[in-house]
């Protein structure tokens, strides 16, 4: 564990963002020619994207901390086994679009988790499109056959960015228009990189289309601006902390994505930012955190698809904070890398804080106690990487079940912690 800092300092900079550099490896392998990505994240899961990619015959260099990933498009072929998603969501959802557009049929399947994550929600719309789909129930293993394809105006029940980008996807590769409504607006990266590469993407009174062009998709560099939901994890370090200021660099700040910011500045905790810039089509900044006493807040359902992923840090700031904070609306937490909503609530319990889930609502009560207990992770990395940032709290002693699973999307996450305490 980390050694419990009273005052923060220094400089982290963290991984390169897990969504765009899953949408930008599908892009390159999809592109005619050469592509050239820098930043891109090394954890496991963008492994998995390119494993798959690969053994649909696209020629993918290693991705290896500071390289520079090379990838040559050319036209996918047929996958001589299953294709393995391991634990990324991201993969087999955005894959299913990708593969719905080919002649040729895939089995795709995953770990333990991702097999028990639903798909019906990006399978419905696909076969709609005319996607030949055999599937066992709602999940992994399924198998698809893609061809040709008809054009989808499609209103999605949930506000889901792999949902959205599975459809666009599919757009691409089949040469088919689409249409997409989403009750509140989800990420919005598969729509900047298709801009950025002069794809025919539109927005208008908040439908998303595309619209195929004879043009091919041209080869590309891109820089891959580092994680706010890596950059999450240090910033609540630095906000737990009781001095000192932490700058954390090069952070993607899309606004579909800083709910977190927006929150943490209710709850008494400003981070500015610095330094704002632009890479391929993404704003990027420094955030400088500095402590703060925090008070509880309600979140509300608007704003979760903009922190999604960032309700486990959020949750855990929120049991050190004054009064009580509710998050509405968080079901879609149940469906994660692991149940995420009975396990936040279970841990926070279980390290002597109060909170449940009450339908779909998350409610945690604050307090200072220091926490002390064993933290199950279930192997999801957010999870641990959470409960490791209250572990560093004065006088905590929080046992996590595991430290493996932060490979998943921070694989320097214990290193980046441990050079946040001041010196
Ligand atoms: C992601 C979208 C979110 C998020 C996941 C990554 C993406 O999932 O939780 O970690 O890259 O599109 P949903 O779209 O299912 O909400």
């Amino acid at each position: 564990m980390a050694p419990k800092v009273r005052r923060v300092g220094g400089v982290v900079r963290p991984p390169g963002d897990k969504s765009i550099s899953h949408r930008a490896v599908m892009l390159a392998a999809l592109a005619r020619g050469k592509s050239e990505l820098l930043g891109l994240l090394t954890g496991d899961d963008v492994k998995s994207t390119a494993r798959v990619l690969r053994q649909l015959g696209v020629d993918i260099s290693a991705i290896r901390d500071r390289a520079t990933v090379r990838i040559t498009g050319s036209r996918l072929t047929a996958p001589g086994a299953r294709l393995n998603c391991g634990n990324s969501g991201t993969t087999a959802r955005l894959m299913l679009g990708v593969l719905a557009g080919q002649k040729f049929a895939a089995t795709l399947t995953g770990d333990v988790s991702l097999r028990r994550r639903p798909m019906r929600r990006v399978t419905e719309p696909l076969k709609q499109m005319g996607a030949d789909i055999k599937e066992g129930g709602d999940g992994l293993p399924l198998t698809i056959r893609g061809g040709k394809l008809r054009g989808l105006r499609y209103s999605s029940p949930v506000a889901s960015a792999q949902v959205k980008s599975a459809i666009l996807f599919a757009g691409l590769t089949g040469q088919v228009p689409v249409t997409i409504t989403e009750p509140y607006r989800s990420r919005d990266h598969t729509e900047r990189l298709f801009a950025h590469l002069g794809l025919g993407i539109h927005e208008r009174d908040g439908a998303i289309s595309y619209q195929p062009s004879a043009v091919s998709i041209p080869s590309f560099t891109v820089t891959v601006p580092g994680d706010i939901s890596s950059a999450a994890f240090m910033v609540a370090a630095a906000v737990l902390a009781d001095g000192g200021e932490l700058l954390v660099e090069n952070v993607g700040v899309n606004p579909t994505r800083t709910g977190i910011l927006v929150v943490l500045e209710r709850m008494g905790a400003p981070v500015e930012r610095i330094n704002l810039r632009d890479a391929g089509g993404e704003p990027v900044a420094d955030l400088l955190v500095r402590p703060a006493g925090l008070k509880g807040t309600e979140v509300t359902a608007a704003e979760i698809p903009t922190l999604v992923d960032e309700v486990p840090v959020l949750a855990v700031l929120a049991s050190r904070a004054r009064g009580s904070t509710v998050f509405r609306d968080v079901g879609e937490l149940r469906v994660k890398e692991s149940n995420r909503l009975e396990l936040v609530a279970a841990n926070l319990r279980a390290v002597g804080a109060k909170a449940e889930a009450r339908g779909n609502d998350l409610y945690v009560e604050g307090g200072d106690a220091p926490p002390k207990g064993r933290v199950e992770t279930a192997q999801d990395h957010r999870l641990a990487m959470a409960f490791a940032v209250l572990g560093r709290v004065e006088g905590a002693d929080v046992k996590l079940s595991e430290r493996k699973s932060v490979a998943i999307s921070y694989p320097g996450f214990f290193d980046d912690l441990r050079k946040t305490g001041a010196r």
